[in-house]
């Protein structure tokens, strides 16, 4: 492959799609409200690839529901301009009665797609996740994998925008944490590529560090509950990476220590 090596954007120069400014999240009240996310502040540059790593349970959901403006924080400010948001569930979360086609062309609708312009636009989504030979299939008819890229393929579908230039943020929730690994990477290649060619701002939750180093610009690091940002790391290697690499591998090792010492420190 003769890519050209994809710099990681300056977070300075560029401009943030996305802004969390000392953002809380508590559910509940009284003494029984639990505090999920405290004091997070974040800027996401326009077309960067971070993840979000973090113990089980430190906010990380939360945090992605929030961008999506799914729910209200309980102090702080979100920002995120005029961009598109879609979020991408960990469940690919289809329609089981909608064949591949029809899923994608709600999802096209939702975002005010006239009908006559649906079938091509999901057609072309379809294609970018190479499977447009499943167009008419139902979920149940597909791999695990496929379905994953379906879903892939619905949330690109609510970030199609009216006008050009727009931006698009893309939030993913552990998308590929029940795939294997010969899938998860194939679709690492993927979303990379579709990432690339589309200039998308992603936010994506993993709990694999390796995964994590191999598609980040950068990597940040939550403490456990209540989620705080605690460390980030700069990926500097150039794309594409291999997860298997020793470069990907020895960052990943230094951030697992990290995460270790801050599960350690407040447990699981
Ligand atoms: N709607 C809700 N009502 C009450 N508590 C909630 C709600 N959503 C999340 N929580 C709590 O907030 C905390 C953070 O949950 P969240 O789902 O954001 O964690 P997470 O980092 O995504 O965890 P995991 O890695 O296991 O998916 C947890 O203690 C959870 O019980
Ligand atoms: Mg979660």
């Amino acid at each position: 492959m003769t890519e050209a090596a994809t710099a990681a954007p300056s977070r300075s120069a560029a401009s943030a799609a996305v802004r969390l400014g000392g953002v809380s999240k508590a559910f509940g009240s009284g003494s029984t409200a639990l505090l999920a996310l405290d004091n997070v502040s974040l800027d996401v540059a326009t077309g960067e690839f971070v993840c979000l790593l973090g113990a089980s349970g430190c906010g990380k959901s939360t945090l992605l529901n929030l961008v999506a403006d799914l729910d209200r924080p309980s102090a702080g400010t979100i920002d995120v301009g005029d961009a598109r948001v879609a979020l991408m569930f960990q469940e690919p979360a289809l329609f089981p009665w909608l064949n591949v086609t029809a899923n994608i062309e709600l999802a096209l609708k939702m975002r005010g797609v006239p009908r006559g312009e649906r079938r091509e636009r999901a057609a072309e989504l379809l294609e970018s996740v190479h499977l447009r030979d499943f167009a008419r299939k139902r979920p149940h008819q597909l791999s695990g994998g496929m379905r994953q890229r379906v879903a892939l393929a619905r949330a690109l579908a609510l970030t199609v925008s009216a006008k050009d230039g727009r931006g698009t943020v893309l939030l993913m929730d552990e998308p590929f944490g029940a795939l294997d690994a010969m899938t998860r990477d194939l679709l690492h290649d993927e979303i990379e590529r579709i990432w690339r060619e589309r200039g998308l701002t992603v936010l994506f939750v993993t709990h694999n560090v390796r995964e994590a180093v191999r598609l980040g610009d950068r990597v940040v690091l939550l403490s456990s509950r209540p989620g705080r940002v605690v460390e980030q790391f700069d990926v500097p290697m150039d794309r594409p990476r291999r997860i298997d690499s020793p470069e990907v591998s020895s960052l990943a090792a230094h951030i697992t220590d990290r995460l270790r010492e801050e599960v350690g420190r407040h447990g699981v």
